[in-house]
């Protein structure tokens, strides 16, 4: 059989670029399978850059080319964990979050939570943004690419929708609360694993039940099939009240069409109109005691 040519570096990059690697994170490659330093290495210099948001890493093509190739050069080392194992990291999470007093303790907890192996491939940490006052509570899935770089869930174009969402119910980022699911961006923005989630829940479950919304709005299928526990597609649970249960306490909760898929199917804007509409009535002042109150 004749051998096949070997790829040249542009199919290389295609390749790479396809798999979701679209970001060179050192100019020099890190063999994060055979060096025991690797991770910390990373997490310090993401974290002596934190103080300001930096700009995104913008690799020319030959470096990125360059750390492909000597990354390709490397020869396998035996394989070892970064993270621990999902059985394990689900439990510490589990443990970790729920020792959490306030949302700047669950913060510094999931600053330091080394679980769950997108921590390391993220630049930040999204925790969240907006009032943790507010009455209503809005969950995506996962940052993205700009979220990554500034540390803020929903400001790229799907943020903007959102903005445009919750400007529909008379608020902003003053007076709503927005979070996700997974704090750290998968790398090339694919689908969080259910591993990667079922470590991650602890932790939203933990800032939901601290922020106390009298509303939780889940944004698309991921959030909602993970915090309201269903099966069902977002066609049929959007627009629905929903019981979330805290341990302490039940909150109404409903799904709608994440922005991202609006932006794609803007036909679906009308539906979720009317679901931003249930929502505020639900928290018009005399439809439900105020927060904490
Ligand atoms: N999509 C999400 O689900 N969350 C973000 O923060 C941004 C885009």
């Amino acid at each position: 059989m004749t051998p096949e040519p070997a790829p040249t570096v542009r199919q290389l990059l295609a390749f790479y670029l396809e798999a979701g690697v679209d970001c060179a994170l050192t100019d020099e490659p890190v063999n994060r399978l055979s060096d025991a330093d690797a991770a910390p290495a990373i997490r310090t210099a993401a974290a002596g850059e934190s103080a300001q948001a930096r700009p995104a890493p913008t690799p020319s093509a030959t470096t990125f080319a360059k750390t492909l190739v000597k990354t390709l050069a490397t020869p396998p080392a035996p394989r070892r964990e970064i993270a621990p194992a999902p059985e394990a990291a689900i439990g510490s999470a589990r443990e970790a979050a729920r020792t959490a007093p306030t949302l700047q303790a669950l913060r510094v907890l999931l600053e330091n939570f080394d679980g769950c192996a997108l921590k390391f491939t993220a630049t930040r940490l999204v925790f969240a943004d907006g009032n943790p006052q507010a009455r209503v509570m809005f969950v995506g899935e996962a940052p993205g690419r700009d979220e990554d770089i500034a540390g803020l869930p929903f400001v790229g174009r799907s943020g903007k929708l959102l903005d445009r969402m919750i400007a529909a119910i008379g608020l902003d980022r003053t007076s709503a609360y927005i979070a996700n699911v997974i704090p750290w961006r998968p790398p090339g923005n694919r689908t969080p694993t259910p591993q990667e989630t079922q470590i991650c829940l602890p932790f939203i479950q933990r800032q939901i039940e601290l922020v106390n919304p009298d509303v939780l709005v889940t944004l698309g299928n991921p959030s909602t099939q993970t915090l309201l526990a269903t099966r069902e597609g977002i066609m049929r649970t959007r627009g629905k009240w929903f019981d979330y249960n805290t341990g302490t306490r039940t909150i109404r909760a409903m799904a709608t069409f994440h922005p991202a898929y609006l932006l794609r199917s803007p036909s679906y804007k009308r539906l979720s109109w009317q679901d931003l509409r249930s929502i505020a009535k639900a928290l018009e002042p005399h439809s439900r005691p105020l927060k904490n109150s």
